[in-house]
Order: C-alpha cells, then sequence, then structure tokens
C-alpha cells in the first residue's frame, strides 16, 4: 500500500458516483478509480452469490490497478460481499463499505427512536441495518422496507415514471408510519432524497452515508499514514464500465463535469 496510489471505488451503476462526489470533495488530491457494473445492474434483485462474485471480481480488478483503499459503494454489496472480502484483502488494501457510517451516526445520535430503512431486497434481506443498530441501541426500533423498484426508476430518471407515484406507493407503507427518522440504504437513493423530503414534509431525519463516508475514509488514511502527499495537482481520475452506456456516459458527467471517458472493459470472464 503506497499513499499515492488510487482509491478504488464500484457500484453496480450511478449510485456509486455520489460516493465518488462525495469521496472527491473530502480528499481532492486523491486520484479515483471507478468501476460501474452496469451489465450486472441491479444487484438488488440478484442473489448473494451472484453479488459476492461480482464483487470479488471488481476487487481483484481494482487491486490490480494497485488502489491502496477500495469503497464498496453499494448497500447490496456492502451488506453481502464486506465482511468476507475485508479478510480477503486486508493485507493489500483498505476495504470501505458504505453502511457502517449511517450505523456510527445512528447509534451517537440520540434524538433517534424510530427510524426506517429503504433499500434493495438484497440489502433489506440481510437486515444487516436493523441487527447492526439494535446490538448498540436496545432503545430504537428499526423498520425495513424492501424498494427494489427504486434503484431503476433513478437510473431511468423519467419524469412521467415518478409521477406515477412509486416513490409515494412505497413510503406510505405501513412500516415506516411511525418512523422519525429514514436512512437511505442505498446509494441511488440520495438522488431522490428531495422527493422523499417532500413526501414527509421535511418532518423527518433522512440519513445517507454521503454526509459520513467522506470523512470516515479520510480519517482511515491519515491514522494509517496513507493520505496522498501530491496537494498541488488535481489528479486525472478513471472510469471503468463493464457495458457502456451513453445513460452512464451522461450521469458521470453530471457528478465530473471535466472529460469524462469511460472505458469499457471485461473482467467477468
Ligand atoms: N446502489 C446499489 C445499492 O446501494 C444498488 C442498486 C442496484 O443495483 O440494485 O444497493
Amino acid at each position: 500500500m503506497h499513499r499515492d496510489n488510487p482509491i478504488g471505488i464500484f457500484d453496480s451503476g450511478i449510485g456509486g458516483l455520489t460516493v465518488a462526489h462525495a469521496i472527491n470533495k473530502v480528499l481532492p488530491n486523491e486520484k479515483l478509480i471507478y468501476f460501474g457494473d452496469i451489465q450486472h445492474l441491479p444487484y438488488g434483485n440478484k442473489s448473494s452469490n451472484k453479488i459476492l462474485n461480482y464483487s470479488e471480481k471488481i476487487v481483484d480488478f481494482l487491486i490490480k490497478k494497485k488502489c491502496k483503499a477500495i469503497i464498496i459503494a453499494c448497500n447490496s454489496a456492502s451488506a453481502i460481499s464486506y465482511k468476507l472480502l475485508k479478510k480477503k484483502v486486508s493485507s493489500k488494501c483498505l476495504l470501505f463499505n458504505v453502511i457502517d457510517p449511517v450505523v456510527k451516526e445512528v447509534i451517537n445520535n440520540k434524538s433517534i427512536k424510530n427510524i426506517g430503512v429503504i433499500g434493495t431486497l438484497a440489502t433489506i434481506k440481510t437486515d444487516i441495518y436493523k441487527t447492526s443498530i439494535e446490538k448498540k441501541r436496545s432503545d430504537v426500533n428499526v423498520f425495513s422496507l424492501a424498494t427494489p423498484l427504486l434503484a431503476s426508476l433513478i437510473e431511468e430518471d423519467d419524469n412521467q415514471l415518478y409521477k406515477k407515484g412509486i416513490i409515494e406507493s412505497y413510503l406510505s407503507h405501513k412500516n415506516l408510519k411511525n418512523i422519525d427518522s429514514l436512512i437511505l440504504g442505498c446509494t441511488h437513493y440520495p438522488m431522490i432524497q428531495s422527493k422523499i423530503a417532500t413526501h414527509y414534509k421535511k418532518k423527518i431525519i433522512i440519513l445517507n452515508t454521503l454526509k459520513y463516508i467522506g470523512y470516515e475514509v479520510y480519517m482511515k488514511l491519515k491514522t494509517k499514514n496513507l493520505l496522498n502527499s501530491n496537494n498541488h495537482n488535481s489528479p486525472k481520475h478513471n472510469f471503468y464500465v463493464s457495458d457502456y452506456t451513453e445513460n452512464f456516459q451522461k450521469k458521470t458527467q453530471l457528478f465530473f463535469p471535466t472529460e469524462i471517458i469511460l472505458k469499457e472493459v471485461n473482467i467477468f470472464s
């Protein structure tokens, strides 16, 4: 692990770009290598075996690119693959997930009593938020709801589809009736955070990992003396996909407006 090596970030699609953007804000001197597994999107409806298998291959790819740290910028992959991959790669790079920073915040925020979690089927099935929170805060109730259509809806980002009331229909579910806070347990969901806030008339606390992940990574790199030593250059990031689409190219440019070249690579055969 060398301090001037890049940070790897991956997700099934555009959700991870929200994380890459947050990391870039806190750590502007770090070079990022992003991998979007568009070919296998959405992860949230896949089996654990498949998600683990994709995550392993992507992590191998990012290690070959000499990443000193890798962020699993997907809740579904974090919930299923993080623990297993951590054991496998701990001598080669630092590994982060997007769930722990939010769980830490809930544990420390004493005004939270009844918290809802929305996420993909894969994430909600693991019950990871509920078990991790209730282990440390027995006074908090966690109510989970799988919202399987949301990630694809956000990838499409089509106003006509939003008007069909899919978001509102999920949020009106009885599981989320009496909550004082809501975890956006999928890295795609910050993109519809304002729609979610409007539904609740801004009366609840909305938590997403973007507020915490940058600081978490910064602190860990600092402690390990792995912060990039070059603070004069803006590094050139690299973006890889398993399937090139114009939609993903456009979305990447929204988050990283300077010339972005998406490279399609085949790492799964
Ligand atoms: N962004 C991902 C997550 O946080 C997954 C979306 C998907 O591919 O289902 O779970």
